[in-house]
């Protein structure tokens, strides 16, 4: 589960940067999401898992003005202060590059709490792709709030944790995400599935039925840009709920829609309106009946729902692209598939399929190859486990 060839690399280069070994090492895991897809701002339900996959920081506290950060996966260098931070740029007045936006938009958010947030030298690496729909920033996130607390001598809850990452990500980098990521990265469970409700931030627990396993699919597609359409999508939920509030007044978001009152107003919505507004109150039905569903053991009509939500995420939603299609398309006539579709945010990535135990190595290798035939396309296709969430190796 944890990936030792990666910390000796990120080791390897922190001793070759900083002179010295790193005190202590965070692994923060990616998430994949099974099902409430584009609902967490919509304060829906949503039921992702941490993944084996994750990002690894190695770090120490260090007596100087700046933070120096390291990424393997760059191969480049950052330094920034709590002067330097607001302002976006480095100990040297240059901007900030894209990938240090993320652990500079974590010091920013926790010194606007008031912590404490020392000096550090880091090294990170991670095995989530990046762009893959899988969290990579969220994972980056989260490892360098617990990298910080480590140092800092505070202490909060994993979900405060994750709230913290997020308002980094909305209000540092700029992206309007909701919670469902960093939260995945803050409390994942090993071999369970997270329930969270986006709007009361409860959540519990759901073990994966024994017989199937989660397979992920990277199209190997990866969309720019995607932080403008995401956006977009945001704007268009606010604007549904606002114009359905002047005949529902007790309404706050979409999650208090039920689809018969949606199917009774819609024709008062713009088109484009309609259909994004369309996805997220069917979606949120859909999450609805999940809980009842797995606990059943009834995957068959769980992976019924994966699939209908591919295809609002395609048609209504529109964060599909052709890859993801093919990639889905194929996966649902292989056998001992319950349900595929796109996962995370969309436009390129990976999907998520659900899919008996027994038949998964054959099915990702066959998904493997048909695919590659259909596109052209290398993918990557592999079968992952429910991991624990950010935790201090060292
Ligand atoms: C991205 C965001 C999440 C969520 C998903 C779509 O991963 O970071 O908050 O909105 O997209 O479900």
């Amino acid at each position: 589960m944890t990936n030792l060839n990666l910390i000796d690399r990120i080791s390897t280069m922190y001793r070759a940067t900083f002179g010295d070994l790193p005190a202590h090492i965070v692994r923060a895991p990616g998430r994949v999401n099974l099902l409430g897809e584009h609902v967490d701002y919509n304060d829906g339900f949503v039921l992702p898992a941490a993944i084996d996959r994750a990002t690894y920081l190695a770090f120490s506290s260090v007596n100087a003005r700046h933070s120096t950060l390291a990424a393997v996966d760059f191969d480049q260098q950052a330094s920034f202060s709590a002067d330097s931070v607001p302002t976006k740029t480095q100990a040297d007045s240059s901007p900030l590059p894209e990938w240090a936006l993320y652990p500079a938009g974590v010091m920013w958010a926790l010194m606007e709490e008031g912590l404490p947030v020392p000096s550090m030298n880091a090294v990170f690496g991670s095995d989530v792709p990046r762009g893959s729909g899988l969290s990579s920033s969220a994972s980056v996130e989260m490892a360098f709030v617990l990298a910080w607390q480590t140092l800092g001598g505070w202490n909060l809850p994993p979900l405060r944790r994750a709230l913290l990452g997020q308002k980094a990500e909305n209000r540092y980098v700029g992206v309007n995400c909701g919670i469902m990521d960093q939260f995945a990265s803050a409390c994942g469970v090993e071999n369970r599935l997270l329930l969270l409700d986006c709007r009361s931030l409860e959540w519990k627990t759901i073990p994966l039925p024994e017989a199937v396993s989660i397979v992920i699919a990277d199209t190997t597609i990866r969309r720019k840009l995607t932080s403008g359409e995401y956006n977009k999508r945001r704007a268009a939920c606010e604007e549904a709920g606002r114009l359905l509030k002047q005949d529902l007044p007790n309404i706050q978001s979409l999650r208090d829609v039920s689809v018969e009152q949606f199917n009774r107003l819609a024709d008062k919505l713009p088109p484009e309106i309609e259909k994004r507004a369309r996805h997220v109150v069917e979606e949120i039905g859909r999450t609805r009946q999940a809980k009842a569903l797995l606990e059943a053991g009834d995957v068959r009509n769980f992976g019924r729902l994966m699939n209908e939500c591919h295809v609002s995420l395609r048609d209504l939603y529109e964060v599909s692209c052709p890859e993801l299609n093919v990639m889905v398309n194929i996966a649902q006539t292989l056998e001992g598939c319950y349900g595929a579709r796109l996962t995370g945010a969309g436009f390129g990535g990976c999907t998520v399929n659900l899919v008996a135990r027994e038949h998964a190595p054959a099915f990702a290798q066959e998904l493997a190859r048909r695919y590659e035939s259909q596109t052209g396309l290398h993918p990557e296709i592999y079968i992952t486990r429910a991991s624990k969430g950010v935790e201090l190796l060292k």
